[in-house]
């Protein structure tokens, strides 16, 4: 560890929100020194899914030798730390609490400051710790497994929410479609890497619009056209291309993804443009969104893949804000499994 000044802000950070146990410790909310992951992964890939009983079982088991791995690779001690943060929403309720627990025990213990974390503030918070320069306001494009939002944020801990999803979240439609077409879980990164071998405009898939609201997503549309596809040709004995398939059903949600953020960023007068969550670490769409935001003369941020899936560092990057504004969590805090963006 380095020197420790007086003025210096510790966050002990934890997350365990679906089926990653993790924690970190972070400096000054920007700083990493550590930051523990230990996926569920495998547990849940024989399921094909999060099985949510299961995940708040190995959150039990795994909680508290993330904490103590977090703590030890920073170098530090639970009494050398500011305050203690947690993710306590969205997600699912037995794996939030489980988080929430130990936070509030270790708090109580060592008699210090709590602060309840919303874990798309988190996903949002990612960008900042390897763009020192990044401050708000900015828009953002979150997309992960449970939610697909664009925001605006205005200020650490102030959100404007202009579009989201009116069914499937993007990361959703992409473990469903990679289910369907037999790549298994998690679908996602499988998708992304099949794609690669696959030609995107092999088959045309739709672009759902939702009238009247232009930020707005819909992905069961897509979802529902890849497996009717699927269905069709499997029934007529043609055999069907999975990379083909993949990169095309990839190309039609990139597409939609970074049109309405750019459309976004400039109906709103916005030049910097970020993304978060476990979908951000798409490599298609991370270079098609660079590529777009660069005609455009806007600034683009993205965390590494490691920010983007779920992780501790970015819940003490929120934290960090939220301590400074001063917000602080009684020992009654609660898991709040469908908490909105910007509520406390
Ligand atoms: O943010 P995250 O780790 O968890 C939630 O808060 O939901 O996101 C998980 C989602 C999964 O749906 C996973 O398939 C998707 O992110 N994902 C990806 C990629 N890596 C993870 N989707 C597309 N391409 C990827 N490379
Ligand atoms: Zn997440």
């Amino acid at each position: 560890m380095d020197e420790k000044k007086e003025t210096d802000i510790y966050i002990l950070a934890i997350e365990s929100s679906c089926d990653e146990t993790a924690a970190a410790v972070v400096k000054n909310g920007r700083e990493v020194l550590s930051n523990v992951i230990s996926s569920q992964i495998a547990l849940h890939t024989q399921y094909g899914g999060v099985v949510p009983e299961l995940a708040s079982r190995k959150h039990i088991e795994k909680i508290n030798q993330v904490i103590g791995t977090a703590l030890w690779e920073a170098g530090m001690t639970l009494s050398e730390m500011t305050a203690v943060a947690v993710t306590y929403g969205p997600g699912l309720v037995g794996a939030l609490l489980v988080g929430v627990a130990a936070a509030k025990a270790l708090a109580y213990g060592a008699g210090l400051p709590l602060v309840g974390v919303h874990h798309i503030e988190g996903h949002i918070s990612a960008n900042f710790i390897e763009n020192p320069g990044l401050e708000p306001p900015f828009l953002c494009l979150i997309v992960s497994g449970g939610h697909t939002h664009l925001v605006i944020m205005k200020d650490y801990g102030e959100f404007e929410i202009i579009g989201r999803t009116r069914d499937d979240a993007a990361g959703e439609a992409f473990d469903k479609v990679a289910r369907a077409i037999g790549l298994g879980y998690p679908g996602g990164p499988k998708i992304d890497r099949a794609a690669r071998a696959g030609n995107p405009h092999a088959m045309e898939f739709p672009r759902a619009k939702i009238e009247g609201c232009p930020y707005d997503f819909s992905f069961s549309g897509l979802k529902s056209a890849v497996l009717n596809f699927l269905n069709h040709e499997t029934m007529m004995g043609t055999k069907v291309n999975k990379n083909d398939l993949a990169a095309s059903f990839q190309n039609a949600v990139v597409e939609v993804l970074v049109g309405r953020t750019i459309l976004a960023a400039k109906e709103y007068g916005i030049r910097e443009v970020a993304i978060a969550g476990g979908v951000a670490s798409n490599s298609s769409l991370r270079g098609s969104l660079a590529a777009a935001c660069e005609k455009e003369g806007l600034r683009f941020y993205h965390p590494s893949p490691i920010f983007c899936t779920d992780n501790a560092a970015m819940i003490g990057c929120a934290a960090y804000y939220e301590y400074k504004k001063g917000v602080r969590s009684g020992l009654d805090l609660n898991a709040v499994p469908n908490l909105k963006l910007g509520e406390r």
